[in-house]
């Protein structure tokens, strides 16, 4: 079996400098001969490269649409990954997408539905990510590319995206930092969220199972994690453009991931938002540990802990 890196150093989709290196410093810490070791083939065919629609975009040239900032940058940068994606996930590759800013969710999982119609999608996060263009505060796209999979956000500059993936089809887990427009939109639409209270109250184990059996209860349907590293607690995972207290432990993490291991069926997993540069002058490792923190995650997924 082949997992396909599609490394983006992209942080268009935010306001903060330094997401873009979270790709080379996963690859620094030997993320390839990891994925290796656990018996799999590598492809990885260097960085995703988006120098030309940089160019092509630079911000006198991609004015806010309404409150939507780099909103040209980030439509033209994930259309782009969302076909490196299909292509891989057409090919039979388990598609691992080394992130950048969690704009790419859209395009991740938009390219991997094409492949995989009957797609189910686990969103492990501190926040939803599903804001519109009419109820995002900030503007920023990284809040936003669950109303895009979903349909919810349509505009001209983002034809590209089909809307393909159902409200039911998506369960959240570890949320803890939503925007009430959000939670009105997770609500119209029934959209399966397990917050961190949740965890607190019904152990993850047993929030995991709900998430299954809600977005894919015969354990039947290929399953997308799209893993923020913020889901995580801070003293974990502190390298980080918006981090909130209160996460998951690294073991709650891991077992996610391990979880969907043992479902045989994780067709692409999401690593994003690891910010080495977010560094905590009293902590001078926060880099590293948040580096180690997303390989472990990303070899659970792969199956490291199955016996
Ligand atoms: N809800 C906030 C916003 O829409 C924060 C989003 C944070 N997203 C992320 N992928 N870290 O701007
Ligand atoms: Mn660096
Ligand atoms: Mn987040
Ligand atoms: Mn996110």
């Amino acid at each position: 079996k082949t997992v396909s890196v599609v490394s983006c150093r992209f942080r268009g989709g935010q306001g903060k400098t330094g997401v873009e290196d979270g790709p080379v410093h996963l690859l620094e810490a030997g993320l390839i001969d990891q994925v290796k070791e656990l018996g799999y083939e590598v492809r990885f065919d260097g960085h995703q490269e988006f120098k030309d629609i940089e160019e092509d975009f630079p911000s006198e040239q991609d004015p806010d649409i309404g409150r939507m900032r780099r909103p040209r940058l980030v439509s033209k940068v994930c259309e782009k990954v969302s076909q490196v994606v299909e292509e891989r996930a057409r090919a039979g590759e388990i598609v691992l997408t080394l992130g950048g800013d969690h704009s790419l969710g859209m395009a991740t999982i938009g390219g991997t539905i094409e492949a995989h119609p009957d797609l189910c999608v686990l969103w492990i996060d501190a926040h939803a990510d599903i804001n519109t263009p009419e109820t995002t505060d900030l503007g920023w796209l990284h809040g936003m590319p669950v109303s895009f999979l979903l349909g919810l956000s349509q505009m001209p500059e983002y034809a590209w995206t089909k809307g393909r993936l159902h409200p039911s089809r998506i369960a959240y887990i570890g949320l803890r930092d939503i925007e009430a427009g959000e939670k009105a939109t997770l609500k119209k639409h029934g959209i399966k969220a397990f917050s961190m209270h949740h965890v607190d109250k019904f152990g993850i184990t047993k929030v995991v199972e709900m998430a299954l059996d809600a977005v894919n209860p015969g354990r039947d349907r290929p399953i997308h994690l799209s893993f923020d590293i913020d889901a995580l607690d801070p003293s974990i995972a502190p390298s980080t453009g918006t981090p909130v207290r209160g996460g998951l432990t690294f073991r709650e993490g891991r077992y996610i991931c391990e979880a969907v291991a043992e479902t045989g069926r994780l067709v692409a997993m999401d690593m994003v938002e690891v910010n080495p540069s977010l560094t905590d002058p009293a902590d001078p490792i926060s880099a590293q540990r948040t580096v180690a923190t997303a390989c472990a995650l990303i070899r659970s997924a792969l199956g490291e802990n199955l016996l």
